[in-house]
């Protein structure tokens, strides 16, 4: 059975790792994402989008992720990434999810204060993890200056208000990554980071991960992030073996020959950033 983020995470304060968080939107996706993680005996965040939802269907998404938990020793989380409304969480939470993401960034402070207590009173009562988001992480076709961009970076102090006033128990925040590839190399805001943990001292959540190099990645986590993102990396892994294929035979006719080796490649990236994040032997 599906276990919530916050019981994996809590262990992983307490250790000083991070757990993946791995996007998923079809049934190759998500085994490779268990045999990954079964074969680093470490627990692992599956992860849907609103978007990936709608592609796949929520109950393909939580038969999908329950089968696959239900085949491995390690535990696994079911999350939605980014829901973006109280309805949406709680269509996932009626169905089977064992967390949710209610990303009310884009609503002033005191709105996203409200609309995550109002998740958390539903969630709260039968073991639902939540994840909040403050500040606004950015997205991979943003061209942003630099004076912009520290407005959109998450403010300690509104950090600190948050926790306070929502008892959230992990924390989404922007400090310089994107979702999608990075153009050139992302400088993440450390210190940043730092005032957050000390006035939160609560799990942080690092988006947008893929493309960041393992070194700031481990240093993040050093400092307090403890769930990390990767779907990018994913989708290119998928792609390129696909491509290859294509490329080498492009008489193939046999959809498992094309998305067999595809998920060969996503478990081996799945497994190195396990190792990354610490969380391989932690199961
Ligand atoms: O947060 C973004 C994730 O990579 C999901 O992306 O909305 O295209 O499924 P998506
Ligand atoms: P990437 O696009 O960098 O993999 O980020 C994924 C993410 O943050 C999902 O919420
Ligand atoms: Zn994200
Ligand atoms: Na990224």
């Amino acid at each position: 059975s599906l276990v919530s983020v916050d019981y994996l995470l809590e262990k992983a304060e307490k250790e000083g790792y991070a757990v993946g968080a791995f996007n998923c939107n079809n049934m190759e996706i998500v085994q490779a994402i268990v045999a990954a993680a079964e074969a680093e005996k470490s627990p692992v965040i599956i992860q849907a989008s609103q978007g990936a939802i709608k592609y796949a269907g929520l109950e393909y998404i939580v038969n999908l992720v329950e089968t696959a938990a239900n085949t491995v020793s390690v535990p696994v989380a079911l999350h939605l990434d980014h829901g973006t409304s109280f309805e949406q969480v709680i269509k996932c939470i009626r169905q089977g999810f064992s967390s949710v993401m209610i990303d009310g960034s884009q609503y002033s402070l005191e709105e996203n204060i409200a609309l995550t207590n109002k998740v958390l009173e539903i969630a709260r009562p039968i073991g639902v993890s939540v994840e909040a988001e403050l500040g606004k992480i950015g997205g991979t076709e943003d061209d942003i200056v630099v004076s912009e961009r520290d407005a959109m970076f998450t403010d300690p102090k509104d950090a600190q208000r948050f926790v306070e006033e929502t008892g959230i128990t992990s924390l989404a925040i922007a400090i310089g990554t994107a979702h999608g590839p990075y153009k050139g190399k992302p400088e993440l805001d450390f210190e940043r980071l730092k005032a957050i943990k000390a006035l939160t001292n609560i799990p942080i959540v690092l988006h947008g991960s893929s493309g960041v190099d393992d070194d700031d990645i481990r240093k993040a986590i050093s400092l307090g992030v403890r769930k990390v993102n990767i779907d990018t990396n994913i989708r290119q892994a998928f792609t390129k073996a696909a491509k290859d294929v294509f490329t080498n035979n492009p008489e193939e006719i046999d959809p498992r020959k094309v998305l067999g080796p595809a998920r060969d490649a996503m478990i081996e990236i799945v497994r190195e950033k396990i190792r990354v994040f610490g969380s391989n032997g932690k199961a």
